[in-house]
């Protein structure tokens, strides 16, 4: 029979990527140890606009493959006594990044237009005024449109190095030049056949080749914001496009560079570090975002710090022993926020075989939904041997584990 126990740690072959439920208001030491070893921290903390997130979370296979039906889940809170407090705050979050850095790297804070003129001079103070790199603005078209002001449809992103000697380039992130055609440059086209713009000033010609790449500036027109649809959302609130984030790391990172978010949300930026081949460490105070970054990231080396569950909900899995098989089955959660009709089957969302010692879950096999995969294998054959423990994830990301105990029926 399984019994319900309590793991803080589970770790997925090798482990060297990090997720960890913690809050930089306490910062755990699994964070701290890592000091002068990031190449990039990227840090998207709350914007102070006193909301109160909810996230949307589909369950289920139908619910994966059609966007629908979904639990009504919270999310974070963006709520501060008073300026004061959002900037005591923010200093932490800025200097616990800083000091993650190593003596290359590269710290880029993602605000909008509440907080970063005062962003701007704590990172001043923070890293030294010289070590300022840019202020890029991201722009976008979403949400409604005020006539009182011009409307505010851009987040600002400051980016410091951590010392003279940071690294940084630009080459890795070309643009087609068709896209940056300046119309009033005269076209031509050179003795070999390709094709330029060009102008002259103080009696010298400049040409743009066509076939040559441009590169971005510190204005960003050309990544929209996430649709509702878009199949890269998590449900998780706030949650920033994978490419602005590959472009902020490309041009700093290398492959197995390790990088950092202390306030990861859905883990955007450590899909990004997961895409360019680097490691990453990621931390959170919300529960809901450790589960949500589990399932975008892949399984294979990732230590996941956060304690699960205890309140005795019943197992979304069990064991039938006269066909030897394991099976997602058991008995419902019940209450607020499970519909009343929704199956065990539907409302598991991962399930895990592993071993579960000492509070820590070595897992073995990840069986999980996605939208390429809505459906989850439901059943296991077991060949004799030891049975598996278990680490089920349900659709509200709660993660509950269970270690087989022989001498029960
Ligand atoms: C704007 S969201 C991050 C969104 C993320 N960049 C993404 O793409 O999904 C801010 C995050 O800061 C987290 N947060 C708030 N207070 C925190 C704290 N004290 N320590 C760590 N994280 C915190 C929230 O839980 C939330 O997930």
């Amino acid at each position: 029979m399984y019994e319900q126990v309590q793991i803080h740690h589970t770790v997925y072959g090798g482990g060297e990527n990090l997720l960890i439920l913690g809050s930089i208001q306490k910062l755990p030491p699994e964070i701290r140890q890592l000091r002068g070893q990031a190449q990039c921290v990227y840090l998207d903390p709350p914007f102070m606009t006193g909301e109160r997130f909810r996230r949307k979370r589909v369950y289920g296979e139908k619910g994966w493959r059609r966007g629908s039906p979904s639990l009504d889940l919270p999310g974070f809170e963006d709520r501060f006594a008073d300026e004061k407090a959002y900037l005591r705050f923010l200093r932490r979050m800025i200097t616990a990044g800083r000091d993650l850095l190593k003596p290359e790297g590269v710290f880029c804070l993602h605000l909008d237009w509440r907080m970063s003129a005062q962003a701007r001079i704590l990172c001043d103070k923070i890293f030294g005024k010289d070590l300022f790199l840019n202020e890029i603005i991201w722009s976008y078209e979403s949400g409604g449109r005020s006539r009182k002001c011009f409307p505010r449809k851009h987040d600002t992103i400051l980016l410091y190095a951590r010392s003279g000697e940071y690294r940084f380039d630009l080459t890795q992130v070309p643009l087609p030049r068709g896209e940056h055609r300046k119309n009033h440059m005269a076209r031509k086209v050179d003795e070999n056949g390709r094709s330029y713009s060009s102008i002259t000033a103080g009696g010298k010609e400049y040409r743009y080749y066509d076939d040559e790449p441009v590169y971005p500036g510190d204005v960003w027109t050309d990544i929209g914001f996430l649709q509702q649809k878009d199949p890269e959302r998590t449900g998780y609130p706030t949650q920033k496009p994978l490419k602005l984030l590959e472009r902020l790391l490309r041009p700093v990172v290398q492959p197995g560079d390790l990088v950092a978010d202390l306030c990861c949300g859905s883990g955007t930026a450590l899909a990004a570090a997961e895409r360019l081949g680097c490691r990453y460490a990621g931390m959170d105070a919300c529960p809901e975002s450790i589960a949500v970054c589990q399932g975008r990231l892949k399984a294979e080396n990732l230590t996941v710090i956060a304690p699960t569950e205890m309140d005795g909900v019943p197992v979304l899995a069990e064991y039938d022993a006269e066909a030897g098989r394991l099976r997602m089955g058991g008995k419902a959660p019940e209450g607020a926020p499970y519909p009343e009709k929704a199956t065990p089957e539907e409302l598991t969302e991962a399930w895990e075989t592993g071993r579960a010692e000492a509070g820590v879950f070595t897992a073995e096999k990840r069986y999980a939904r996605s939208f390429r995969y809505p459906a989850l294998i439901d059943s296991l054959g077991i060949s004799g041997g030891k049975m598996p423990d278990l680490l089920v994830t349900d659709a509200a990301g709660k993660r509950r584990a269970y270690r087989w105990s022989p001498d029960r029926p």
